[in-house]
């Protein structure tokens, strides 16, 4: 990388941010457009949030991703907030063009899934009522699916969640349960989304919240979890002959959206996949 006096910065604030995968993705694509950009990752402690986002300001930074535990406590620090971002209560990307906060996470699953099946007029089932959860859910209200079924443990989470969704208006039905009763919900359901850390390393032999059993051969399976790649639920939706959808592909396409926002141009997705799978070390 050829840093320069012109140099463009963007990066990341978060606590902690070492074992980010975004430096080395950004920094891949900017190198494969030649652009006069560069990535850093900035560790800000909690109270110094409002600091570093008048800093980065003063120091003419171009754009921020946003990382935990910043995600909601930065959004009092901005000019404007993306519509759907203002809905999620969560920021992950701020434009210092005109100070705004855009919420690329629930984009970047969406487009995941899209590689796969349009979104449109299909109904879902979400596994889990988090922050992860909530930032998908809208975008698939977003992006028109014709229903929502938000499944989870607590299920007045579930519930709190589902209702959040349906008062945006962007779609007419989401409905809440409990992950217990995933069966019963799979057999009519296209997409099954899951949000919740089952299986994640190194957990990586926990039950799976549904098995091939559950599953039909046209239901698309997306796991948010990318470590490992191949998670418990990845490997019975390919049991089933399902079509899986890996949680790599929620990074690389929120760091797309990121980059899109911040540059205004189109990602390099092939450049940018090959510096998260070496990352990753696959
Ligand atoms: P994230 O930001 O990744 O969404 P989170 O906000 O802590 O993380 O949410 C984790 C979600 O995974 C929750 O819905 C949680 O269920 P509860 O609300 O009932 O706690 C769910 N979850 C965590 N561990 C789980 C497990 N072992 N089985 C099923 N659901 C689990």
């Amino acid at each position: 990388m050829n840093i320069k006096g012109s140099t463009n910065i963007v990066g990341l604030i978060g606590h902690p941010v070492e074992h980010s995968f975004s430096p080395p993705m950004h920094n891949a694509a900017f190198q494969s457009l030649e652009m006069d950009y560069a990535y850093v990752a900035f560790d800000v402690e909690p109270q110094n949030v409002g600091e570093a986002i008048k800093g980065a300001e003063s120091l003419n930074i171009k754009g921020f991703n946003v990382t935990i535990p910043h995600k909601i406590e930065v959004m009092q620090y901005l000019d404007e907030l993306d519509e759907v971002a203002e809905l999620i209560g969560a920021v992950n990307t701020i434009d210092f063009k005109d100070l705004k906060g855009y919420n690329t996470d629930g984009i970047g699953a969406v487009r995941a899934i899209e590689e796969v099946t349009s979104i449109k007029n299909k109904d879902v089932v979400v596994a889990g009522a988090g922050g992860a959860s909530r930032a998908i859910s809208f975008y698939l209200a977003k992006f028109g699916a014709s229903s929502i079924t938000i499944l989870n443990r607590n299920v007045d989470k579930a519930q709190s969640l589902a209702e959040d969704v349906l008062a945006s208006d962007l779609i007419g039905d989401v409905e809440s349960g409990s992950i217990s009763e995933i069966t019963n919900h799979l057999a009519d359901a296209d997409i099954l989304v899951d949000t919740t850390p089952v299986g994640m390393d190194p957990h990586i032999n926990d039950g799976p919240i549904a098995t091939a059993d559950d599953m039909h051969e046209d239901l698309v399976v997306f796991d948010a979890v990318y470590n490992p790649n191949e998670t418990v639920l990845i490997k019975e939706a390919i049991k089933a002959g399902a079509k899986p959808v890996y949680g790599i592909k929620m990074l690389l396409y929120q760091g797309a959206e990121s980059f899109k926002i911040w540059t205004g141009r189109d990602a390099p997705i092939d450049v940018m996949q090959d510096a998260l799978n070496d990352y990753l070390g696959r």
